[in-house]
């Protein structure tokens, strides 16, 4: 009930979307309201990949609407128009590109160059690379990657992991980054809460968890809050001396090490980590006492993966993400089947995304 009634009520206006959706959920989200406005300061070109289906195509709407972004539809021509007529909305605005195009030729071959330029020792070969760019998901990275675009949008309709290959290939990461990493923001009763590892890593090592919390501590810092992370586990400090235990806790000594002011620690149970009257009593000793976790850090990827999803589907949270962590630029990889409401804050997140990317490059490639 709540998905619909605040999908039509986002096509008016983000500002009344984002009180709406407070009520509904009982929430006081200043977050969302933020982050609209953060956007609508410096909308940037997005690539929306899968313009020819209809929830795209409407989160496209909004996003233009909503003067967040200048949105850029991929996918055949004719079937873009006779949707938008057919459910009236306006794309006039709205460049259109079909990548399977004879009029875009040259551009798969520019950007199948390019590629082959950069797969050419990973088996690819410059007939392959060229003919790969009339996929909507590779064509619109690449669009990214020479700064024809600023953001990109996908996958939709695909599966998740065939959905990320194109952006690790063509994108990369950014410097430094050795494995990039999956994270949901979910809006809760006690404000907005931020998980990680959720869709990319299965197994992390105690190195790679220790780089994922550092990855998250950045985005969270990116929307003006300071990252109060607990280092997720079966075990609290030690009470079960087992490897999947003593790899979180050695996870957490790494981040320590490398940003000895963060808020962090574990490890330690979810339930201990929200409860200051159990962790003041047994573990007064812990850096979260008298703090509000608001970033949890999952050993594995089946763990943060189950626990975003009971967070949404039984404790009633609203899920944006999931946002991916540690690419050079900004690639957001939708969920398949992915809601109109959850699209335009994917939208969103890119846009904000992008802004802060092109600061760091220093350039600005919409000018
Ligand atoms: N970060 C950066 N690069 C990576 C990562 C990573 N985490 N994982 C793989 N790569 C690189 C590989 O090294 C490889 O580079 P190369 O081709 O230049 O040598 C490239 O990405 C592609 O590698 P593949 O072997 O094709 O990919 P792999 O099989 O390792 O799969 C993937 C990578 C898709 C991310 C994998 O880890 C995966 O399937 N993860 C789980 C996805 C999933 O099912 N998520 C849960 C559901 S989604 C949801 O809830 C929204």
């Amino acid at each position: 009930a709540i998905e619909s009634g605040v999908a039509q009520k986002v096509i008016t206006d983000w500002e009344t979307y984002a009180i709406e959706l407070d009520k509904r959920l009982g929430l006081d989200n200043q977050l969302m309201r933020v982050l609209g406005a953060k956007a609508r300061r410096n909308p940037k070109r997005l690539v929306f990949a899968e313009a020819d289906n209809i929830k795209i195509l409407k989160s496209a709407q909004i996003a233009y609407d909503e003067r967040i972004a200048y949105p850029i539809l991929l996918g055949d021509e004719k079937a873009i128009r006779q949707m938008a007529l057919d459910n009236s909305i306006d794309i006039d605005d709205m460049p259109i590109i079909d990548p399977r195009n004879d009029e875009y030729e040259e551009k798969r071959q520019q950007f199948g160059e390019l590629y082959f330029k950069k797969r050419q020792r990973k088996g690819v070969n410059q007939y392959e690379a060229t003919k790969m760019m009339k996929d909507r998901t590779y064509f619109g990275c690449m669009m990214v990657e020479t700064g024809d675009a600023d953001a990109v949008i996908s996958g939709l309709t695909r599966n998740y992991a065939d959905a990320i290959r194109p952006a690790l290939q063509v994108i990369g990461m950014e410097e430094g980054v050795k494995k990039i990493a999956g994270m949901y923001m979910l809006l809760t009763k006690r404000g907005p809460l931020f998980l990680a590892d959720t869709t990319v890593n299965l197994n992390p090592t105690a190195e790679e968890l220790a780089d994922i919390t550092l990855l998250a501590a950045k985005e969270v810092r990116s929307f003006n809050l300071v990252p109060r992370i607990a280092m997720l586990s079966y075990s609290n400090f030690g009470s079960s001396d087992t490897p999947e235990a003593r790899l979180v806790a050695r996870a957490k000594d790494i981040v320590k090490q490398k940003d000895p002011t963060i808020i962090i620690d574990g490890e330690i149970q979810p339930n201990i980590a929200f409860n200051q009257e159990i962790l003041r009593d047994n573990y007064p000793f812990s850096e979260l006492v008298d703090q509000e976790v608001n970033t949890l850090i999952f050993p594995n990827l089946a763990a943060g993966n189950i626990a975003y999803n009971l967070m949404k589907e039984i404790g009633g949270a609203d899920a944006v993400g999931p946002i991916l962590l540690g690419l050079k630029k900004p690639v957001h990889v939708l969920q398949l089947g992915s809601s109109v409401r959850s699209i335009t804050n994917m939208a969103l997140i890119a846009v904000i995304d992008a802004q802060l990317k092109c600061q760091n490059a220093n350039q600005d490639p919409a000018k």
